[in-house]
C-alpha cells in the first residue's frame, strides 16, 4: 500500500505561502530575482511555486546528481548549467528536497562564482534531521522524518515524478513489486 506524506492540498498551501513570502520580498524591487530549478525533482514544485508569485521573475534550470537509487552517493556531480547571465542579479534556487545539505552547498558555492547579488534557497521538504553540512533555506515547505519520499517530481528510480502527491517509502519490497508491474498504475 503506498503511504501518503504530502497531500496535493498542502503542496498548494505551501506554494501559495511560499509564493506570497517571495512576492513580498522582491516587489518593487528594480533587480527581480532569476529562478533557478534544480532538475529534474524541482520542475513540478517549481512550475506550480511561480505561478503563486505576483512579481517580475526570470527563470533558468541547473542539474546535478547526488543519489543513485535511495541513497546520496555525496558525490555531487553538474549535469547541465545555467544559461542566464546572474552577476549583480538576485537568485533563488528551488529545490526538491534538502537531505545531506551536500548538494544545495555545492550549488550555492559554485554559482557564486558567477557573482550574483544574492543567491537565496528554496525547498518544497526539509529532512533536518539527516544534514551532514551547515545549511539553512530561506524558503521551507515542510519539515519532514527521516523517510525516502517519492512523487510530484521526486523519483524512485526515475519514476513516479508525475503524481499530484508526495509518498513515502517504509517497505521497499512494495514499490519494487509495483515497479515490476508497470502495466498497473495505483497513483
Ligand atoms: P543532498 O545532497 O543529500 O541534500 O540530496 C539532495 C538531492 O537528493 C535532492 O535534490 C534529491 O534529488 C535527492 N533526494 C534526497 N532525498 C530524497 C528522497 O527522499 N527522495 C528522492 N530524492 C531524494
Amino acid at each position: 500500500m503506498k503511504k501518503l506524506l504530502v497531500s496535493e492540498q498542502e503542496i498548494k498551501e505551501i506554494c501559495a505561502r511560499i509564493g506570497k513570502e517571495i512576492t513580498d520580498k522582491f516587489i518593487g524591487d528594480e533587480n527581480p530575482p532569476i529562478i533557478i530549478g534544480v532538475l529534474k525533482g524541482a520542475a513540478p514544485f517549481m512550475m506550480d511555486l511561480i505561478k503563486e508569485i505576483k512579481c517580475f521573475v526570470e527563470l533558468d534550470f541547473v542539474q546535478y546528481s547526488s543519489y543513485q537509487r535511495t541513497k546520496s552517493t555525496g558525490v555531487v556531480v553538474m549535469k547541465k548549467d545555467i544559461s542566464t547571465d546572474i552577476k549583480g542579479r538576485n537568485v533563488i534556487i528551488v529545490e526538491d528536497i534538502v537531505d545531506t545539505g551536500k548538494t544545495f552547498a555545492k550549488m550555492v558555492e559554485y554559482l557564486h562564482t558567477y557573482e550574483p547579488l544574492h543567491i537565496y534557497t528554496c525547498t518544497l521538504l526539509d529532512k533536518k534531521a539527516r544534514r551532514e553540512v551547515e545549511f539553512e533555506c530561506d524558503f521551507v515547505g515542510k519539515e519532514i522524518p527521516n523517510y525516502f519520499v517519492y512523487g510530484y517530481g521526486l523519483d524512485y528510480l526515475e519514476y513516479f515524478r508525475n503524481t499530484k502527491e508526495i509518498y513515502y517509502i517504509d517497505d521497499e519490497k512494495i514499490i519494487i513489486d509495483e515497479l515490476n508491474n508497470k502495466k498497473e498504475w495505483n497513483y
